[in-house]
């Protein structure tokens, strides 16, 4: 059984989530969620209605979390544009564990977003301080002791010192069999994102602690690099395997990828409301070609990326959830009708969310220390 490759930083490929269970060892979440809720007394929404949809090593989170043991969240954004709701789904599990108490490690990716994709440096650093930082600032984010933001270039020694070590246990086939074709912009990439992962263990940085990492699910090859570091490197650095949850991607308003290089069908953070509700209205549904229809054969609401966005972001109580369901199945409810309760809700939040937003703004130098260049 040949592995597909799967390429993280080609943000084009649609992903077919089963193929992760059968090729590479991805275990379905639905299995471990009952446990989750248990040991964590509550879920997210993203977590109880499977958009996180698979893990490794979770069990190892719930146990080290019920016997009360230090966890680190390590995640990372590439600023590479605007931040939107797919980059919310991210911000909302981060602040969702950091409630539970973990220790929270966020990495603006700068030097993956300069070496592979090419950005301008003066614009990533931008986009990281006052889209991503000062988003998540406005969702919740709690300033702690136990809260790293850090940019991948300006950040301490002991962690460029395990970039350069790792260099020592990986062969070019091994980052070719996970990679495809590699420059070596990738190569510094993927070390840098082991790094990420992995320094939380290190004595510098508190000592061993069990590591989450929660991400979108093209970022696994990443995942089982540094699975594979961490094993090679267990002797000398006591470093162990990370943990991680992958999600779905939400959908863009037009049925492919959300992503800020198509900004008319994504909804960003920072919209004027008026034109999220225009790009609402615009957006792709599992309605039928006439109302008649509708009526008759009900609507399919897992082709709805107006549905998608109640169960991703707008609707948190799962009652309210499931009689939207039911009335698109059954043909009571139209998309004219039901598109325009999305976008009251998108608007409250929208409002809200940049009346926060902007006080955050002035305090994201609190938070992180941009480069010097
Ligand atoms: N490669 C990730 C992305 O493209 C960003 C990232 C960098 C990251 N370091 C990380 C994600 C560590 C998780 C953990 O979005
Ligand atoms: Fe989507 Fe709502 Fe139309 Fe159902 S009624 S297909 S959920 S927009």
């Amino acid at each position: 059984m040949e592995q597909p490759i799967i390429d993280p930083w080609e943000s084009t490929i649609k992903l077919e989530y089963d193929k992760l269970f059968k090729y590479f060892g991805i275990k379905p979440f639905s299995e471990i969620r009952g446990k989750a809720e248990e040991v964590f007394g509550q879920l997210h929404p993203l977590l109880r209605r499977g958009v996180v949809f698979g893990h490794r090593d979770y069990d190892k989170i719930l146990e080290a979390y019920r016997s009360k043991e230090s966890i680190a969240l390590v995640t990372g954004f590439m600023p590479s544009g605007r931040f939107h709701l797919g980059h919310k789904m991210v911000a909302d599990q981060i602040i969702f564990y950091q409630k539970l108490g973990f220790e929270i490690f966020i990495v603006l990716a700068d030097i993956e977003a300069y070496t592979v994709r090419k950005l301008d440096r003066k614009k990533v650093i931008e986009y990281a301080l006052y889209e991503y930082v000062a988003n998540l600032i406005a969702l919740g984010l709690e300033k702690n002791k136990r809260l790293h933001i850090y940019f991948q270039s300006n950040y301490e020694v002991p962690y460029y010192r395990l970039i350069q070590m790792f260099s020592r246990k990986v062969t070019l086939a091994e980052l070719e069999a996970i990679y495809g074709k590699l420059e070596p912009s990738k190569i510094v990439s993927a070390l840098t994102q082991a790094a990420d992962i992995l320094h939380p263990q290190l004595d510098y940085f508190g000592g061993f602690k069990y590591v989450l990492v929660p991400v979108g699910a093209d970022q696994d090859p990443h995942i089982r690099l540094t699975r594979d570091i961490a094993d090679r490197f267990h002797a000398e650095l006591g470093l162990e395997r990370p943990a991680s949850t992958y999600h779905r991607f939400i959908t863009g308003l037009d049925g492919n990828k959300m992503s800020s290089s198509r900004p008319e069908h994504a909804i960003f953070l920072t919209d004027p409301p008026q034109q999220a509700v225009r790009k609402v209205f615009k957006a792709l549904t599992g309605g039928r070609a006439t109302i008649e229809e509708q009526r008759k054969f009900g609507g399919v609401p897992e082709k709805c990326t107006v549905y998608e966005l109640y169960v991703y972001h707008l609707i948190v109580d799962d009652k309210k959830l499931a009689d939207i369901y039911r009335a698109c199945r059954s043909g009571e409810l139209l998309c004219g009708e039901c598109k325009k309760q999305a976008a009251e809700l998108l608007v409250k939040f929208l409002e809200e969310h940049q009346r926060k937003l902007e006080k955050a703004k002035d305090k994201v130098l609190d938070y992180v220390e941009p480069p010097k260049f």
